[in-house]
């Protein structure tokens, strides 16, 4: 595995691969690496020649009170586990290097961003957007590849994708979970024993909702309240949202049709974690239940 640190290193490495005609599955992300990245590394494998892996722990996509500096780091780990699952070549920038001098201009998410996660973290959305423009500049992947745990970060780079003609393909791949349900995450380890414990009810009130809805229940709000209150009565945290939209539109639905996501976050006390289903519904089956 090559381990390129500074932009010209990985823009002459992508130049070489360009020349050999060199297909590139292209895994974006902030490290502290678990199976959930790593499923997305073994996808891009089967698919693409070389697979490059970023890890940058984007500034930009943090608020001012948020866990920027606290968020968890370790590269040795990170460079060990991505050498030993198949990554190739692994872009590990430092903040100066993607951010050498002030930006003279700023991308901004105008779709798909008033809601869930985009309402709750202003400029979040503009920030991830903003790297990848910069990572898909410098990688020209053939492919890119990201988890529906983090499904609005999925239908708005899709966006980004669409409306600026990135010649790049985005491969979604489902959320990988621990045994018990709770969906990984680098954030995790920031749950006490008592609030690991709990923390798979979300897992569990999104099933839940997906059997009521599979069962015929239509009523989006009917459906919000049901999960608040699972999580309300199952665990110690506090519910930020439980919202329902279309999806990858995140459009307001009055009843539900067609591809949707209810989608969740929850505060607990270190650690905010975020969850979704995203179900195929069909209206005609409305039972009104
Ligand atoms: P990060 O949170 O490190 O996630 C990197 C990628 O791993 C994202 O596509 C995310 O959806 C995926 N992922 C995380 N947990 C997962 C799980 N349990 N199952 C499946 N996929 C999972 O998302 C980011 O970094 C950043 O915003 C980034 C895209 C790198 C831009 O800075």
């Amino acid at each position: 595995m090559k381990i390129a640190t500074k932009i010209e290193d990985i823009q002459e490495q992508i130049t070489l691969l360009k020349q050999s005609s060199s297909s590139i599955g292209f895994v974006p992300t902030m490290g502290y690496l678990h199976e959930g990245h790593l499923t997305l590394v073994s996808e891009a494998r089967k698919n693409n020649e070389v697979v490059v892996m970023s890890i940058f722990v984007n500034p930009l996509q943090f608020g001012p009170n948020e866990d920027f500096d606290r968020y968890p780091r370790d590269y040795e780990r990170d460079i060990e586990l991505a050498r030993n699952n198949g990554v190739d070549i692994l872009f590990l920038p430092e903040t100066g290097e993607m951010y050498s001098r002030d930006l003279s201009t700023r991308m901004s998410v105008i779709e798909r961003v008033n809601v869930l996660c985009g309402r709750k973290r202003e400029g979040h959305f503009d920030g991830v957007v903003t790297v990848l423009t910069k990572l898909f500049h410098l990688i020209q992947p053939t492919r890119a590849y990201f988890g529906l745990k983090d499904a609005q970060q999925i239908a708005v780079v899709e966006g980004l994708v669409k409306d600026y003609f990135f010649p790049v393909e985005i491969i979604r791949v489902p959320t990988v979970r621990e045994k018990d349900g709770l969906a990984k995450s680098s954030r995790n380890v920031y749950l006490s024993e008592k609030e690991r414990v709990e923390a798979p009810a979300l897992h569990q009130s999104l099933l839940k909702a997906k059997n009521s809805i599979q069962a015929g229940l239509r009523d989006p709000q009917q459906i919000i309240s049901m999960v608040s209150e699972t999580i309300n009565n199952e665990t110690s945290g506090i519910v930020d949202y439980v919202e329902i939209y279309s999806f990858p539109g995140l459009k307001e639905l009055d009843t539900l049709d067609g591809e949707i996501i209810i989608a969740l976050a929850v505060q607990f006390e270190k650690a905010r974690l975020i969850d979704n289903q995203i179900i195929t519904v069909n209206a005609k089956e409305n039972k009104n239940v």
